[in-house]
């Protein structure tokens, strides 16, 4: 039967995906009003000490307050696999908007309270806010979509982050929110969504997998199933989730060392890293938390507003990867966006170095750099969370996923540290990125398998073989598995 969207099920996605909005949100809010803010903290600076914050100084509390939202969310998606069987996905969701409204709080009365070690601390609770909301999201929704509705129902997570990324960027106009007397606003607003959550879930029910398969409450994940279908008869999905959890009670738990130790795992766990890696460090965050200034490095005329076509062009392109994902398959097109972004980061090289004597280069390079978002929404953006699910079976799963989400969120981290320091080399910097972004290239060429159409069986046997050739591996079996999973992946 044809499964509809219930009211319910469309509350409970609407509901949590809150939470990805919030996530794309701190991604894109701190990037417009940087100067705005920064004179702030000069402005604290010189109230305390009586003498005007040296540019290193300010380089290092602006870089610090962009990437300290890392490091919260490298420390909290670590425990994603654990929050999330201890207090169930809702009440995990639930409990999380209080780091929500702790850093919301400490980033909107930092100007008021003259403390840039407040803002520091918010970004880093809220930061904390978002590494578990990006396990726990995709991983509700993921259970309570309908298996042939997964697909379509996870993306809206990854769409989420993006249309948050463009709301901060828009609001973080200077004639919105992004002004000397209203950034506190800008950054506090957060907390909105949040609310909206909060008087929200109350109304949506827990994962019936998670009630079932782990907490073994049949009658309770009988009448979510209920809800969320608009049926009476939910005996048939009851038996899909008896299937899973007899095969999940066979399989071991692997630990997060397990993983590295087996051979069985090593190479799949270290695609699953490597792939997080080709994403972050492929330079896209450079250009969310840092756009402005770059445009206006490129002599753009209005940077503020290029940063806006960069959200849009952001959004356009994860609508587009959405279609072709399941057509053109994920090796294809993770290749297709490393060598796109790598063109492009090259381009803009060349770009930037010939400014000074070549003043129309300034639209070059803003074209380079939406054809480098556009590139990174094809492929490295969404798909790497995807195939780490896919690479691993049951079993390994949630240990491999908290290494791959801390693998992420810390080379995130690094970016959004470093860059600052690394565009002292002035117009070549992209050129770093370029470099890695060929070594991804290959990589992916030589390492990465093609998991389309494949159940996680043959997947995982692929690699544990003595000498997995999981690239000729037959599709003699239609996966209705792997659809699951597939779709269960583009949440990220
Ligand atoms: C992905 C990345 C995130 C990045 C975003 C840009 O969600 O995980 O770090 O900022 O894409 O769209």
């Amino acid at each position: 039967m044809q499964p509809t969207v219930t009211g319910t099920l469309a509350l409970s996605v609407f509901t949590a995906v809150l939470g990805s909005l919030q996530f794309g949100y701190n991604i894109g809010v701190i990037n417009a009003p940087q100067k705005i803010i920064e004179a702030d903290y000069n402005a604290t600076w010189v109230h305390r000490y009586g003498e005007p914050i040296s540019s290193r100084t300010l380089t290092t509390l602006w870089s610090l307050s962009v990437a300290i939202f890392s490091v919260g969310g490298m420390m909290s998606s670590f425990t994603v696999g654990v929050v999330s069987e201890w207090l169930g996905r809702r009440k995990a969701m639930l409990i999380n908007n209080m780091f929500a409204f702790i850093g919301g709080g400490l980033m909107g009365m930092a100007k008021l309270c003259r403390s840039f070690e407040m803002m520091i601390l918010g970004r880093f609770v809220i930061g904390a806010y978002c590494g578990l909301a990006s396990g726990l999201v995709p991983m509700y929704v993921g259970e309570i979509a309908p298996t042939s509705l997964r697909g379509a129902l996870g993306t809206l997570h990854q769409l989420a982050i993006v249309t948050g990324i463009l709301i901060a960027q828009i609001l973080g106009l200077e004639s919105l929110l992004g002004s000397e007397d209203l950034w506190p606003v800008l950054v506090g607003v957060t907390v909105l969504p949040t609310v909206l959550q909060m008087g929200l879930l109350p109304f949506c029910p827990e994962s019936p997998r998670f009630l079932y398969i782990i907490r073994c409450q049949e009658h309770h994940a009988k009448s979510g199933l209920r809800r969320l279908t608009g049926r009476q008869e939910v005996g048939d999905m009851l038996a899909e989730m008896k299937e899973e959890k007899r095969r999940m009670d066979m399989e071991r738990k692997v630990s997060i060392p397990e993983l590295f130790r087996s051979t069985m795992y090593r190479q799949p766990i270290a695609i699953a890293i490597l792939l997080q890696l080709s994403q972050q460090l492929s330079g896209i965050n450079a250009i969310f938390y840092y756009s402005t200034s770059i445009f206006q490095k490129a002599g753009v005329q209005s940077p503020v507003y290029a940063t806006i076509g960069a959200g849009v062009v952001n959004c356009a392109f994860t609508v587009v990867s959405l279609f072709l994902v399941e057509r053109m398959g994920r090796r294809t097109l993770h290749m297709l966006g490393l060598s796109g972004m790598c063109g492009c980061a090259v381009v803009m090289t060349v770009a930037l170095s010939l400014l000074d004597s070549v003043p129309w280069m300034s639209y070059i390079s803003m074209l380079a750099i939406f054809g480098f978002v556009a590139f990174f929404e094809v492929g490295p953006g969404p798909i790497p969370w995807f195939f780490v699910a896919e690479l691993f079976s049951q079993g390994p799963r949630p240990a491999a996923m908290a290494v791959a989400g801390f693998a992420n969120w810390t080379a995130n981290f690094i970016i959004g540290f470093g860059f600052q320091y690394v565009e002292l080399c002035g117009p070549y910097v992209f050129l770093i990125f370029a470099a890695l972004l060929l070594f991804f290239l290959v990589f992916t060429f030589f390492r990465v398998p093609e998991t389309r159409g494949k159940t996680f069986d043959q997947i995982s046997s692929g690699f544990g073989h003595a000498s997995p050739d999981i690239m000729d591996m037959e599709l003699d079996k239609p996966s209705t598995e792997l659809d699951y999973l597939g779709a269960e992946g583009s949440l990220n």
